[in-house]
Formats: C-alpha cells, sequence, structure tokens
C-alpha cells in the first residue's frame, strides 16, 4: 500500500531497464513489511538526478554502470573501501547528508565464500575493469592470493600493482592454475559478440577447484558449464548481484535482509 508516508529508493544509471535490482530489494521491503518502494531511474544527467535527492527524501540509491566513479563527486562522507577500490555503488541518505559504499566487494566475498575459504588461496581474475577492482579489494582483504589476466595488458599491470598481483595479457600464458578462477568480463554474454566462448582455454579450467562468473545472462554461462562438466564447485552471476544487494538493504534498513525472499525473487525471474 503506498501512501503518504512510503520511503523511497532506487537505482540510477544508463541504461537500467533491465535491471533486477526493483524485483529483489521490492520483494524484501515486502517480505519484511517495510513501507518503501525501490524504482529505476534511467539518469543521462547525474547533476540534476542528485541535486534533488536530499530534499525529495529519497533515503537510499544503488548507482551502476556507468556512474560508480562519477557520484564520488556528490558524496558527503565516503566509506574507506569505497575510496580504495575508487567507486561508489550504495548511497545511503541520513540527515541532509549522502555516504557513499561500495557493497559489491562484500558480494563478492560472501559469494566465494559459500564455495571456499579465501585465506592462503590463489585466485586468477580475468578482466581489469571496475568489477575486477572490487572483487580484487575483496581477495586482498581476505588473504587470497590475486593473479590478473586481461586483454588490455597495461591495465591488468595497473590494477596489479595496488595487490602485488601477477598479472598478464589475454590468451598469452602458457598455464593457467590456481585455486579460484573469476571471470569480470563479458567474455559469453548473451547478445555480445562473444556468446557462447570461455574466457580462457577450456584446458586450463580443470586447474581450479572453483570457478565463478559475474555473468548472468545465460545463468550457465560457457564457462560454468565447462566447470560443471569437470565436476568443479561454480557460483553463478547471480550470487555476487544478490550478495551486494543483502548488504545494500542491510545498509539502508539496518534489518536482517530476507535473504531466501531476495534470492527466489532473482533466480525466478531467471
Ligand atoms: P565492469 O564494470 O563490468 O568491470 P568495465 O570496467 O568496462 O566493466 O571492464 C570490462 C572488462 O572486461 C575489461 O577488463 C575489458 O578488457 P579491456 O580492459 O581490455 O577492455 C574486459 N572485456 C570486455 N569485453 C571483452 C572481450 N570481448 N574480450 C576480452 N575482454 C573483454
Amino acid at each position: 500500500m503506498i501512501n503518504a508516508k512510503t520511503e523511497l529508493y532506487g537505482i540510477i544509471g544508463h541504461p537500467v531497464s533491465h535491471s533486477l535490482s526493483p524485483l529483489m530489494h521490492n520483494s524484501a521491503f515486502k517480505a519484511l513489511g517495510i513501507n518503501a518502494v525501490y524504482l529505476a531511474f534511467d539518469v543521462t544527467n547525474l547533476n540534476a538526478a542528485i541535486a534533488g535527492i536530499k530534499e525529495l527524501g529519497i533515503k537510499g540509491l544503488s548507482v551502476t554502470i556507468p556512474y560508480k566513479e562519477k557520484i564520488m563527486e556528490f558524496v558527503d562522507i565516503i566509506d574507506d573501501s569505497a575510496r580504495e577500490i575508487g567507486a561508489v555503488n550504495t548511497l545511503l541518505i541520513r540527515e541532509n547528508k549522502i555516504f557513499g559504499y561500495n557493497t559489491d566487494w562484500l558480494g563478492a566475498v560472501l559469494a566465494l565464500q559459500e564455495k571456499t575459504e579465501l585465506s592462503g588461496k590463489k585466485a586468477v581474475v580475468i578482466g581489469a575493469g571496475g568489477s575486477s577492482k572490487a572483487i580484487c579489494h575483496g581477495l586482498n582483504k581476505h588473504g587470497a592470493s590475486i593473479h590478473i589476466i586481461n586483454r588490455s595488458i597495461e591495465k591488468a599491470r595497473e590494477l596489479a600493482s595496488n595487490f602485488n598481483a601477477g598479472f598478464s595479457g589475454l590468451n598469452e600464458d602458457k598455464d593457467i592454475y590456481g585455486d579460484i578462477l573469476i571471470n569480470t568480463t563479458s567474455i559469453g554474454m548473451t547478445g555480445t559478440d562473444t556468446q557462447g566462448q570461455l574466457p580462457v582455454d577450456d584446458k586450463f579450467i580443470q586447474n581450479f577447484k572453483v570457478i565463478m562468473d559475474i555473468v548472468y545472462s545465460p545463468l550457465q554461462t560457457p564457462l560454468l558449464k565447462s566447470a560443471h562438466e569437470k565436476g568443479l564447485s561454480t557460483i553463478d552471476g547471480l550470487r555476487m548481484l544478490l550478495f551486494q544487494g543483502v548488504k545494500q538493504f542491510e545498509l539502508w534498513t539496518e534489518k536482517l535482509p530476507p535473504l531466501e525472499v531476495m534470492q527466489k525473487s532473482l533466480y525466478n525471474k531467471l
């Protein structure tokens, strides 16, 4: 029941029409009987969008592509991890101040910890963009060693220097091995020119115990399919999305998030 007391949350990004976050957060508000709604705002002018959020009484926002870095200019108080990662994916508006957090790295850690410990493990991360940065931050904080593989080796080198990590170019390695393999690129995603493709040669996949993909369309990517066939442990692309959302919900409501409900809302949709 929407009324004069309903609190407003949402996601800002461009494009956002395919976002699964409204489904996830609205199902959680409903399950806990919280009088709030979460909407998708397709924003092309970030300054104009942010100008009104305090005065309109918006309580919290998710921030997605392409604004996770630019939004930092508008945040009054920024959390340490978000500053270290250089990206904010969550805004909390309290007492006329905008607080900025990053829950992506926490989402990745929680998704990984369902299947493996991180301390002392060797992780190979494919990709060196925003998602990779957040994931590497989480791996590093939890004591895993990191090797970054990226199409542009310069970006791999730059990111690796933050974590004392190894790096190499895509398709350059004679051998790739470790405990955990994580794809943070769009390789294999439906609708791209890499649809149906693997991010690394199939022969390397068996050199790992746990395989994680952040692509969730399709849910079973070529990488996860191959890992599954080899009997390896897999983490699909909805796990990180789910857990970053769970952490957002916790920040906004200070309540225990209804994990099962949020999970169902995502998996039923796909
Ligand atoms: P995100 O925020 O999702 O991480 P991003 O910051 O644009 O997005 O990063 C995308 C990552 O996927 C990059 O590492 C990119 O490689 P480059 O740095 O060489 O551009 C990688 N990527 C995207 N499409 C790719 C493709 N077709 N083949 C290989 N790497 C790809």
